[in-house]
C-alpha cells in the first residue's frame, strides 16, 4: 500500500487531477508574493505599451507553480500558450517548427529549459534577442545561411535548475524569478482551496496538518489531499479534520515533517554508510538506489531547507537535526562536523 502511494505522491504530475485544481489566473494563485507582483506588473506595463513581454525564467523544485504561473500569464497577458520543453527539442529545425507557428505576442513555455541541446542553444539567442533565426541549409559547398524573421514573442522557461543554465542564456531573460517552497499557511489555504473544488468537507486543522507534511510543495499537498479524502470516507465521516489528517497520513508512512521513505533512506545512509559526511551527492544516490539528479532537484533541496542535510565544499554533512530524525547518536563532535 504505501510503496504504490510514494510511487504516485512523489512530486510526479497526475495530470488530470492537476489540471483540474490549476489556479487560472494570479487572484487564485497562492503565495510567491513577490513574483506574483512582479509578473502582474509586467503584464500591465506590457499593456500599456501595447508591447510584447520580456522573456520570462522561473526556476525551483518540481511541484512549485512553474507550469501554473506560465498558463497564468498568458491569460493575463490575453495571449496564446506554446508548450514545449528542452529535451522535446533534439535539433535546430524542431525551434524553427515551434517559432514559425508563433503569433505576436504569443508566449513559447520551454519547460526544462536547462537540458536544451547546446547546439540548440545557439539558434534561440538571435531568437529572444532580435526574433531572428539564422538557418542553415545545405551542407558541403552549397551550405548557406538563411535569415527568418520571427515575429515578436515571449519565452517563459522553466527549470528545476537553475544552476545549469549557460550564463548567456540566463542573461537574455529580462525577469529571473525564483521559486520557494511554502510555508504551512499557504499550502493549508491552497489544500482549503482545493477541497472545495473537489467538494470535500475539511476543517481548518485539517487542512492545516496536511500541509505540516507536504515538503513545501502545493503539488503534494493536493496528493495528500486526495489520500485523505478516500481514508476520511471509508474510515470516518467524510470529514476532515486534524485527527482523520493525521491517521490517514501515518497509515502511508508519511512522518510528521513531511519526510518520505527516500527522504529517511538518505539520512540514515548518510550517517550509518558515510559516517555522516562529508560525502558525494553520488555515492549517496548509489547507496539508496535513487538518481544522482532526482536527489539534487528534489530530495537534497528540502532536507537543506528543514535543517537535516548541510551542502560544504567537501560534500555533505548530516546535521544534528537527522541524526534526531532517526534516531542515531553522532559519532562525531559538532565541531568536526564542518
Ligand atoms: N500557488 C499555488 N496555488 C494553488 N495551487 C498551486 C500553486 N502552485 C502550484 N499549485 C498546484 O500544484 C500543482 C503543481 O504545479 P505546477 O505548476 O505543475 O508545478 P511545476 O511546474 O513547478 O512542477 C498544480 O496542480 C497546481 O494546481
Ligand atoms: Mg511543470
Amino acid at each position: 500500500m504505501s510503496e504504490s502511494f510514494f510511487e504516485k505522491s512523489n512530486n510526479v504530475p497526475d495530470t488530470n487531477y492537476e489540471q483540474s485544481l490549476r489556479p487560472p489566473a494570479f487572484s487564485e494563485f497562492h503565495g510567491q508574493d513577490k513574483i506574483k507582483d512582479r509578473l502582474m506588473l509586467m503584464v500591465e506595463a506590457a499593456q500599456k505599451r501595447d508591447d510584447v513581454l520580456e522573456h520570462v525564467l522561473l526556476s525551483g523544485p518540481p511541484g512549485l507553480g512553474k507550469t501554473t504561473l506560465a498558463n497564468i500569464i498568458a491569460g493575463a497577458a490575453g495571449t496564446q500558450l506554446h508548450t514545449t520543453s528542452g529535451p522535446q527539442i533534439e535539433k535546430a529545425g524542431d525551434l524553427a517548427g515551434v517559432l514559425t507557428n508563433i503569433q505576436k505576442g504569443d508566449i513559447l513555455f520551454i519547460d526544462e529549459i536547462h537540458r536544451l541541446h547546446p547546439a540548440v542553444e545557439e539558434y534561440l539567442y538571435p531568437a529572444m534577442e532580435d526574433f531572428r533565426l539564422d538557418i542553415i541549409i545545405d551542407s558541403g559547398p552549397s551550405a548557406r545561411s538563411i535569415q527568418l524573421n520571427l515575429p515578436k514573442f515571449t519565452l517563459v522557461g522553466a527549470t528545476t535548475r537553475a544552476g545549469m543554465l549557460t550564463s548567456p542564456l540566463r542573461s537574455r531573460f529580462g525577469l529571473v524569478n525564483r521559486l520557494d517552497y511554502y510555508s504551512r499557511d499557504e499550502l493549508a489555504v491552497i489544500i482549503s482551496r482545493s477541497a472545495a473544488l473537489l467538494e470535500i468537507d475539511i476543517r481548518p486543522d485539517g487542512a492545516s496538518e496536511i500541509a505540516a507534511r507536504s515538503r513545501g510543495t502545493p503539488r503534494i499537498a493536493n496528493n495528500l489531499l486526495r489520500w485523505v479524502r478516500d481514508f476520511a470516507q471509508v474510515r470516518g465521516n467524510g470529514i476532515i479534520d486534524g485527527k482523520t489528517a493525521i491517521d490517514a497520513l501515518a497509515m502511508i508512512e508519511i512522518d510528521n515533517d513531511g519526510l518520505d521513505e527516500m527522504d529517511v533512506r538518505i539520512l540514515e545512509s548518510m550517517i550509518y554508510k558515510f559516517n555522516g559526511g562529508p560525502v558525494g551527492l553520488s555515492s549517496v544516490a548509489v547507496a539508496v538506489g535513487e538518481d544522482a539528479s532526482t536527489l539534487e532537484e528534489v530530495h537534497e533541496p528540502f532536507l537543506i531547507m528543514q535543517g537535516f542535510v548541510k551542502r560544504t565544499p567537501r560534500g555533505r554533512v548530516a546535521l544534528p537535526a537527522a541524526y534526531t530524525k532517526i534516531g542515531a547518536s553522532p559519532t562525531k563532535a559538532p565541531d568536526e562536523l564542518f
